[in-house]
């Protein structure tokens, strides 16, 4: 079977090479995959924490080829979406849980569903550790990035009044379009009290955000794009305002989270964000494209 491994002799350190066929357990079904996506992180990840020949890859849409054999999840035949625990989605079949597939509606093609999945169950998780947002303002740190552009609708559907912090201005318009009601390109902007912080970015931008909290908020750490430490004076953590910083990680099963995503995106209520799209033998360009940032977003391969 084909699968995108790791190839340290390739340009991109990924080249589609040969895989064993998937063995399915007994509460999991054996998906034919026509599309996964990408981002440039994962061009460094999966040959730093993977051997030569492994497969990384967490989401991918296509078609039941054989169902679970305990009878649970959708017949053969059926197209869905996923996102693994562990990785692995870069194959022609790969073998999943059933409970964590989610059936395509109809008009939802695969790759626009493989695009959303992974950051989709991310916003829609980490804005649910939120509990009740209405008219709550929350602050979304790195919103034009996936996690942020899902988050500022979810959060926006449930009430609250988004802040959403850029680094480009040309971003605003977009996330003006989809619901933030404040779009800062520093934090310095904000007006202090938030009630809560979605931060995607780490390092010095999760001390700042932190410090606009107001009391008994709390700073969900979902990411650390900036890939600097967070340094924090002791008089801001030890203060009046009761403020706390939660990790976040996301949850499987993920079957749920990926259905509601999917029943917003096909009525509209949910906007996906652009992604590039090609076949998997076009890796070299797109690991070029990512790198040198041709490609901004999430790339999706299809299995042609
Ligand atoms: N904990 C979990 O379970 C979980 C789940 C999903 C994702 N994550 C993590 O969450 C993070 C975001 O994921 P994503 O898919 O949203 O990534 P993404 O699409 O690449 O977006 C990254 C966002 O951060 C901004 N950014 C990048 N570097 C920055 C810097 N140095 N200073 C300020 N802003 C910066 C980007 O701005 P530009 O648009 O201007 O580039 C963009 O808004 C990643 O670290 C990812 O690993 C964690």
């Amino acid at each position: 079977m084909e699968a995108l491994v790791v190839d340290p002799a390739a340009r991109a350190g990924l080249s589609i090479g040969s895989r064993p066929e998937p063995v399915p357990g007994r509460s999991q079904l054996v998906l034919e995959v026509a599309a996964f996506s990408l981002v440039d992180r994962d061009l460094r990840y999966a040959p730093g924490m993977l051997g030569p020949g492994e497969v990384w890859g967490f989401d991918a849409a296509g078609v039941v080829a054989v169902a679970a054999a305990d009878g649970s999840g959708p017949p053969a035949g059926t197209h869905v979406v996923t996102v693994l625990p562990a990785p692995g989605a870069w194959a022609r079949r790969i073998a999943v849980d059933s409970a964590d597939v989610a059936i395509l509606p109809d008009g939802v093609d695969a790759g626009t569903a493989t695009a959303l999945a992974l950051p989709g169950i991310s916003a829609l998780q980490a804005v649910g550790v939120f509990g009740t947002l209405l008219g709550r303002r929350l602050l979304v740190t790195g919103a034009s990035g996936a996690v942020g552009w899902y988050a500022v609708q979810l959060a926006t559907r449930a009430g609250a009044h988004v802040v959403a912090a850029v680094r480009n201005h040309a971003d605003s318009d977009a996330l003006a379009e989809i619901g933030a009601a404040e779009i800062v390109t520093d934090l310095g902007q904000v007006s202090p009290p938030v009630d809560g912080v979605l931060d995607v970015v780490g390092g010095p931008a999760l001390v700042r955000a932190f410090d606009l909290l107001t009391d008994g908020g709390t700073a969900l750490a979902v990411g650390a794009v900036a890939g600097e430490p967070a340094t924090f004076a002791p008089e801001t953590i030890v203060s009046p305002r009761r403020r706390r910083i939660e990790g976040f990680w996301g949850r499987w099963p993920v079957g749920g989270d990926l259905d509601v995503l999917l029943d917003l995106l096909a009525a509209g209520r949910l906007r996906p964000q652009t992604s590039w799209h090609g076949g998997w033998q076009e890796i070299d360009e797109v690991a070029n494209g990512l790198s040198t940032g041709v490609i901004r977003r999430r790339a999706v391969l299809e299995l042609r």
